[in-house]
Parts: C-alpha cells; sequence; structure tokens
C-alpha cells in the first residue's frame, strides 16, 4: 500500500519509514512535488495535523496522513505544547532546547510528556490516532541521534534521552511510535 506523509521533516519521515517497515511505500512531500511550508495555525495537535493532511487533498489530490507533535512540561503547565517548533525561534531547535533548559533551571519537577497525535484522510474519512511517552527533562544534553528535543528527553524507565538511544528503541516506545502502529492496525482492517 502506498501512503503519502504530510511532512517536509526528513528525521520523521526515517522514524515512519522505519516503523511502518516495508508493509507501507511511505511518499514523502517532496516526492508528490510539494516543498512549501504547509500552514499550521491550529490551537491543538489534532487542529495541525488535520490541517496539514487536508492542505495535501486539497493541492495535490493525495489522501495522506500527517503528524503534528508537542512537548508538553508539567511546571510549565503544558507548554510548549502546541508551539514547541516555535518556542524559541522558528524551528532552531538549539534554541527551543536552551529556552526549555533555562524555564526549567528552577523547578524541583521535570516530568513532561511527547504527545503525537497523526491524521489520516483516506476515501474521504479523517480517522486521529494518538501517542504519548511520558518521562522527564534533563539538566544538560545527552546524545547525538534523534531531533528536537530529544537530547534532553529521558523516558520513564530509562536513564539515557532519546538522543543516546538507537533509532529502533526510540521508535519502540516513542509517542510517535505508538501513533503510527495505531495507524498501521487500522489500516490493516480496511
Ligand atoms: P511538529 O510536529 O513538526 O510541529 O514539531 C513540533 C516541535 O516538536 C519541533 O520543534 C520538533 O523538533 C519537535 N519534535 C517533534 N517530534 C519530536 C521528537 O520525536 N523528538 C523531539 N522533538 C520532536
Amino acid at each position: 500500500m502506498e501512503l503519502v506523509f504530510a511532512t517536509n521533516n526528513a528525521h520523521k519521515l526515517e522514524e515512519v519509514r522505519q516503523i511502518l517497515g516495508d508493509r507501507f511505500t511511505v511518499l514523502s512531500l517532496k516526492e508528490i512535488g510539494c516543498t512549501e511550508d504547509i500552514p499550521e495555525t491550529g490551537d491543538t495537535f489534532q487542529d495541525n495535523a488535520l490541517q496539514k493532511a487536508r492542505y495535501v487533498k486539497e493541492h495535490y489530490g493525495y489522501d495522506c496522513f500527517a503528524d503534528d507533535t508537542g512537548l508538553e512540561v508539567k511546571a510549565l503547565d503544558g507548554a510548549p505544547g502546541v508551539h514547541s517548533a516555535r518556542y524559541a525561534g522558528n524551528h532552531d531547535s538549539e534554541a527551543n532546547v536552551s529556552k526549555l533548559l533555562h524555564e526549567l533551571e528552577k523547578k524541583s519537577d521535570r516530568s513532561a510528556q511527547f504527545r503525537t497525535v497523526v491524521a489520516l484522510l483516506l476515501n474521504g474519512q479523517e480517522v486521529l490516532f494518538e501517542g504519548i511517552v511520558t518521562g522527564r527533562i534533563g539538566t544538560e544534553r545527552h546524545g547525538d541521534g534523534g531531533f528536537g528535543y530529544d537530547p534532553v528527553f529521558i523516558p520513564d524507565g530509562y536513564d539515557v534521552t532519546f538522543s543516546e538511544m538507537p533509532p529502533e528503541s526510540k521508535n519502540l516506545i516513542s509517542h510517535r511510535g505508538r501513533a503510527v502502529r495505531k495507524l498501521a492496525d487500522y489500516l490493516k482492517l480496511l
């Protein structure tokens, strides 16, 4: 089965291809000729994921799925949340992580979670899938793998950050892994 994943993020694409394996052929936006930034103006992950999927259907005619993800930090009342990409600068992960570490300097509770919502648009139907992983924010960056906030996110039950894990291990427990496996289970039932 061939599916378009509405993202321009190479890291996400690689993760999702690894999670779905060879049961599905995942096409990137570049592969369908879409190189522009798709607007993400919603107030929730759900709104943004749907907005991206609908944009691709409307402008390119493909059924597809899209994800929207954010980091929710308890001591920051759920921030950066839906603003995770632009927390300190526009899609500047270095600056975003620095700001997060700074905001948490005087907080004792460093618990946080990643949340992903995947929106599937298929045969005129919209279906949503959610994945969450709980953990905590470390006091400094560790590891070279992954992307975004991975160098400071330590999932529950582990002593290492997502950036220190092999990609397969991150995918097994991650927010995106959980949401995308729900998507795969749904597609298998069709
Ligand atoms: P978006 O889903 O592309 O809007 O991502 C929102 C923000 O969360 C961006 O700053 C990403 O770098 C970050 N992000 C998304 N997924 C992950 C992840 O799996 N690990 C770490 N950061 C992520």
